[in-house]
């Protein structure tokens, strides 16, 4: 399937409403609910069979897939914030929680992905952003590599784990 062309063009996503998604352990969608069909423009038969990554947009850093991958496949679950593009190239902004999903054995049998929209702009605009635009220009330069490292330097400078850097700025109070 042809990649859409980007466009500054935000889809509103309703406060009081979930994203859901379910993939195998490669990411490939099994499951995608009603709501996260409407605002990505895709029906459902479009993203089932699909891997998740007909959502990613190009503004995303590719450090930031490589830490949801790296935390979930060790069992563990992550949050992030991540822009996605809908079919015809709009954006949408989330907040995502990702699990994974385990067998009576133990073992890691698929993931689920449940988004809610970013009810703080002001994080986005001061924090996400321009960490993301700094993330991608280390990407240009010197690839995920330079990424990963500009990620630990700033988590460093903060004294915070991803995760604590994540809570911290979702859940402070003003
Ligand atoms: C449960 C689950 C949900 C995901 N949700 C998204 C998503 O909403 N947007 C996205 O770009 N990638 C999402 N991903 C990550 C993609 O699988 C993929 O790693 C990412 O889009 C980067 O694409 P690439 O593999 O082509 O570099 C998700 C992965 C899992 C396991």
């Amino acid at each position: 399937m042809e990649r859409p062309t980007p466009k500054p063009v935000e889809v509103p996503v309703p406060p009081d409403r979930f994203l859901v998604s379910k993939t195998d352990t490669k990411g490939i969608i099994t499951y995608a609910n009603p709501v996260f069909c409407e605002i990505a423009g895709y029906s459902e038969e479009e993203l089932i069979g699909k891997p998740h990554n007909i959502v990613r947009h190009p503004d995303m850093p590719r450090t930031i897939f490589k830490l949801l991958w790296d935390t979930i496949q060790k069992g563990e679950e992550l949050f992030a914030y991540v822009k996605n593009m809908a079919k015809d190239g709009s954006y949408y902004w989330v907040f995502a929680h990702v699990t994974p999903t385990f067998d009576s054995s133990g073992k890691i049998i698929g993931y689920t992905s449940d988004r809610r929209p970013v009810l703080n702009r002001d994080v986005l605009t001061n924090i996400i952003e321009p960490l993301y635009r700094e993330l991608k220009e280390a990407e240009s330069r010197g690839g995920l590599e330079a990424g990963v490292r500009l990620l630990d330097e700033k988590l460093k400078q903060v004294s915070k784990s991803y995760e604590e850097f994540v809570f911290t700025i979702t859940f402070k109070e003003d």
